[in-house]
């Protein structure tokens, strides 16, 4: 390592989430419209070969140790296999994950597995079906659940189930899903809405809020704080009746942790962001393209982490959501 990507806080990024497409095959009412959105055309794309080349400048060069590959849907690129089993071969190997919506996951499972992914982490906000078809606009709940299952069977653990409460939608199921996460041994972790929807109708008195995700919790279950070490973990933990069952709530606005982040992203069209929130993007791509070196490529991802600003500024008068949704960032 030649020099990590600090910033000018004293941050040091050692975790590289990769965005490898930016479609979706659920359309999440709080993420995207029924249409879709105009999808990066193909040409924009890094091809996998991009993608590795600058996964091993991050790994080697950078001193990125976790690689987390997202979307949209990661599960849709034909070449996650493939990617995951290059990745998997550098030195030094970095932990490999990814975070899916569980389609199409029962069927690949074993296939990642094999090509060295660790872990992945499944969105499942609903336990009925009606609902999930409802929030996501496909009745594909059954394929979740087999996917979660898929999973565990392949042994990508521990598997964690990422969960967005909407009022009014699915904020009456927090016991319920907490009982399943029990049963079947995944970890669950709720996550507070962040103003990153393209349709921009994120709302603060409508999101539920880590406060209220714990009052309903503690009707049923005893959380005691988890004493092992937060880390730069978006998810502030709790042991559930006693442990060593875990429960986790990721409460970005009402309870940020941008002071203790470690994260670094890609975008699918090879765009370095030093945070989710950034309005800045460094292109990657452009200068791969027309033939940087190694160390050039390098020397770009260090000036653009240096920029990340302290944090993601939700509370300040000024704030502007990203130009760019969730699904093409990468979450
Ligand atoms: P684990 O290491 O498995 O715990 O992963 P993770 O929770 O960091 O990743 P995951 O992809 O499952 O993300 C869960 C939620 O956390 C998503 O809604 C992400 O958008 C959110 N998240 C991940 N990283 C960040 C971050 O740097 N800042 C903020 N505000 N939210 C993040
Ligand atoms: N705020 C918080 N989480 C979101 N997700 C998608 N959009 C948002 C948002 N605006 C969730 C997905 C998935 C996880 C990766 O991010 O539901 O569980
Ligand atoms: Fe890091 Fe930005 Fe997320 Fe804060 S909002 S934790 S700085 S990526």
């Amino acid at each position: 390592t030649d020099g990590v990507l600090v910033d000018r806080y004293g941050r040091v990024a050692r975790d590289l989430r990769v965005s490898l497409t930016d479609k979706c095959n659920l359309r999440c009412t709080y993420c995207m419209p029924a249409e879709g959105l105009p999808w990066l055309a193909g040409s924009q794309l890094l091809s996998d070969d991009e993608i590795v080349r600058l996964v091993g400048i991050a790994v080697r060069q950078l001193g990125i140790t976790e690689v987390r590959f997202t979307g949209g849907e990661p599960l849709i690129r034909p070449g996650l296999v493939d990617i995951v089993s290059a990745v998997a071969a550098l030195e030094p190997r970095p932990r490999i994950s990814v975070t899916t919506n569980g389609l199409g996951l029962e069927r690949l499972a074993p296939a990642l597995r094999a090509a060295g992914l660790d872990r992945v982490n499944v969105s499942l906000d609903t336990l009925d079906r009606a609902r999930f078809t409802q929030l996501t606009r496909r009745d594909r709940h059954a394929d979740v659940l087999a996917g979660l299952a898929g999973a565990v069977a392949a042994g990508l653990t521990p598997v964690k189930v990422n969960t967005v409460l909407i009022r009014g939608v699915n904020d009456d199921e927090a016991p319920a899903l907490l009982r399943f996460a029990l049963a079947h041994g995944y970890e669950l972790r709720f996550i507070e809405q962040m103003p990153l929807d393209a349709q921009h109708g994120w709302d603060r008195t409508t999101m539920v809020t880590a406060d209220e995700i714990l009052a309903a919790l503690a009707r049923e279950f005893t959380l005691t704080p988890d004493p092992a070490e937060r880390g730069a973990a978006p998810a502030e933990t709790w042991l559930v009746d006693g442990g060593p069952a875990r429960v986790g709530v990721i409460g970005s606005v009402t309870r940020p942790f941008c002071g203790d982040c470690d994260r670094t992203r890609l975008t699918a069209d090879g765009q370095v962001r030093a945070c989710l929130f950034a309005t800045e993007e460094s292109d990657l791509r452009g200068a791969l393209r027309a033939g940087a070196d190694d160390a050039e490529l390098a020397r770009r991802w260090r000036t653009a982490m240096w920029g990340k600003r302290a944090g993601h500024g939700i509370d300040d008068p000024t704030f502007l959501q990203p130009a760019r949704p969730m699904s093409a960032i990468g979450g």
